[in-house]
Parts: C-alpha cells; sequence; structure tokens
C-alpha cells in the first residue's frame, strides 16, 4: 500500500482571511461542504479572532456551528487566546490551532503581542483544551523570512517548535509566510527542526508568491515530512504579509503527491468541483497549474 500524506484543506480560514471583499457566511459554508467532498481529511473552518482586526473571519464559530459534522474530517478553528478558544468550545469544536511565529515583529504584527507573551496566552488555552480533551495544533510563522525582520534563524525555529510541542501541541505547522523560501533554505530549517523532534510531529506550510511552494513541499517529502497545509484554487494570503500570496493550490499538491505514488484520500474529480465552484464565486482566475490543465484537457 502506497505511502500516505496528510493533506489540511486551509482555504476557507488562510484562504479567505484576505479578500478585499468578506465572503458571505454561506459563500464559506458552501466551499466548506464542497470540500467535504473531496476526501481530505482536515479541514481548517476559520479563525475565532478580533473581527475588527479580520472581518473576512467573523462569525466563524457560527459558521463551524451551522456545519454538517463528518466523522472522518477534523474541522478545526483558529484560536490565538483564551477567548477564540471559548468561542470553539462553545460550539463544540474538536480541535483548535494556536499560532505565533519566529519572528518578534510579525508577532506583535499579527497577534498584538511578543513570541513569549503570545506562549502566556496559549498556556490558559492548553489547560481548558486538556479539560475537554481538545487537540491543538500550532503554527510557527516565518520559518525563512519575515516581512519586516528579514532572514530568521532557523534555530529559532526549532526553538519555537519545541516550545509549541512541550506545551502540548500534537502537530507544529511551519509556516512560510511570505513564500520567497527555495528548497536550500528549507532543508536548513527542517534540518534544525528534525535534530530534536521527529518528522512526524511536523507539517509545511507554504506560501507560493515565488512559485516555490511545490519546489519546497519537495524538499519536505525528502527529508520525511508527511503532513502539509494547502489551500482549494491557491487562495489566500495573510493579512499581516504585505504582497504574500496564496498556499500552495490543493490541486497542484494533489498532483505532486500522487504522482509520486504517494495516497491522499483525494477524489479528483471532488477537487476540481471544489475548485472551480469557489473560483466563480470570487470571479478569479484560478493560479493553480493542474487545475487549469485539467479543464484544457477537458475541453480540447
Ligand atoms: P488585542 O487588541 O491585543 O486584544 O488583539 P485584546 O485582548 O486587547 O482585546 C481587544 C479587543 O479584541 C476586545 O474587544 C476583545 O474583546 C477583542 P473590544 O473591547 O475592543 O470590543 N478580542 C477578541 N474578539 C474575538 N475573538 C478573540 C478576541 N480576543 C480579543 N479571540 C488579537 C489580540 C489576537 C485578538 C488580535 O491581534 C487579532 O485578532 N489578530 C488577528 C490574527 C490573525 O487572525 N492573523 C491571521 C492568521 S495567522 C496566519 O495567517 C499565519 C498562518 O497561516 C501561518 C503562516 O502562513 O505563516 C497560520
Ligand atoms: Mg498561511
Amino acid at each position: 500500500m502506497s505511502e500516505f500524506v496528510k493533506i489540511v484543506e486551509v482555504g476557507p480560514r488562510d484562504g479567505l482571511q484576505n479578500e478585499k471583499t468578506p465572503l458571505t457566511l454561506t459563500d464559506r459554508k458552501n466551499l466548506i461542504l464542497d470540500l467535504m467532498q473531496t476526501g481530505v481529511s482536515a479541514i481548517e473552518v476559520g479563525s475565532c479572532v478580533s473581527a475588527k482586526w479580520v472581518p473576512q473571519m467573523a462569525m466563524s464559530d457560527q459558521l463551524f456551528a451551522e456545519l454538517p459534522k463528518d466523522p472522518k474530517i477534523s474541522f478545526s478553528l483558529l484560536t490565538p487566546n483564551i477567548k477564540g478558544f471559548e468561542s470553539a468550545l462553545a460550539v463544540g469544536c474538536q480541535e483548535v490551532a494556536v499560532f505565533t511565529a519566529a519572528s518578534e515583529s510579525f508577532t506583535q504584527k499579527n497577534i498584538n503581542c511578543s513570541i513569549d507573551e503570545s506562549f502566556a496566552k496559549f498556556a490558559d488555552i492548553f489547560v481548558e483544551a486538556k479539560r475537554h480533551n481538545i487537540k491543538v495544533r500550532g503554527y510557527v510563522s516565518c520559518i525563512v523570512d519575515c516581512p519586516y525582520e528579514g532572514a530568521i534563524d532557523p534555530k529559532v525555529v526549532a526553538q519555537v517548535t519545541k516550545r509549541l510541542l512541550e506545551m502540548g501541541c500534537y502537530e507544529v505547522s511551519l509556516g512560510e509566510t511570505i513564500g520567497t523560501a527555495t528548497p536550500n533554505r528549507v532543508k536548513k530549517v527542517w534540518d534544525a527542526c528534525l535534530a530534536t523532534t521527529d518528522a512526524k510531529l511536523l507539517a509545511g506550510h507554504f506560501h507560493n508568491t515565488y512559485g516555490m511552494a511545490i519546489a519546497n513541499i519537495y524538499q519536505s517529502l525528502e527529508q520525511g515530512i508527511r503532513v502539509f497545509d494547502s489551500s482549494i484554487a491557491g487562495l489566500g494570503g495573510c493579512p499581516y504579509a504585505k504582497g504574500a500570496s496564496g498556499n500552495v493550490s490543493t490541486e497542484d499538491l494533489y498532483y505532486l503527491l500522487s504522482n509520486m505514488g504517494l495516497s491522499t484520500g483525494i477524489n479528483v474529480d471532488a477537487l476540481m468541483r471544489a475548485s472551480q465552484n469557489i473560483s466563480q464565486v470570487l470571479q478569479r482566475h484560478n493560479p493553480s497549474n493542474y487545475a487549469n490543465a485539467y479543464w484544457q484537457q477537458r475541453c480540447a
């Protein structure tokens, strides 16, 4: 049997958090309903953050509550503090994600506190998460470059990652937030992290600003990483990383993994339907090379 690679679909959260005009709750829900048909086993539904900071993610708890649940899919919400965690808990969310960075400046801009302060906020979340048996995923942003500080030391990435795992995260996703990295630099980050941490506890989260996300994922696969975040139709960007484009598209990730003989559980027809529907809602050209080739072949 071929080896399984887990795809975490972050389109409804990372993908939509940067839209100039926030999508309606109905459009956000329809996207998730489409994604539930694709075979992905994890979907990030939204963020329980301040609607003043990220209006695109307002009412993510309500969106979560309205979703039909499928026991084969893990649905998660981003929670920066105990207030966000309590909103997630109130709607029966079983998995949350905490997020910090390997850059002090980015952490300040993103969540209005230092890296140490972010861990103090997470401590409250871990106490409650343990009590309610809720899984906590961790994110570290700016693993290669920071939009405010430039190059980041891989040792710092490894330290922050280890700290999140020691606190109780079951997995930490390493965010290449601004999509400037190339595989040689990604290799150094994994080398630093893998010196102290098992690859099974790590995930890769690559943005595609310079078209390097697939190359960076290939590098990560070579070093044993088997969980990747991706966004349908390559949607997204971070409101606190100007100019950064969306995540690697789920379509391109699927193409890479399936052609490498790795299994993903993805149903390609359902994936293409989801990708076409959201591109129509947003009235936007889909940047995924695979999606474009797929439709060209269909129409030929
Ligand atoms: P703050 O202003 O420092 O918080 O914001 P505060 O505790 O001083 O509260 C200020 C106001 O926010 C209060 O409301 C609170 O009630 C409210 P007011 O009295 O003014 O009406 N508030 C909240 N409301 C809803 N949910 C909450 C919450 N907490 C406080 N959880 C805060 C701190 C973290 C809330 C703010 O900075 C924020 O919302 N930041 C947005 C962070 C974000 O969503 N960033 C994007 C996601 S991270 C990302 O994209 C990177 C990633 O993809 C990986 C990668 O690519 O690198 C994961
Ligand atoms: Mg991101």
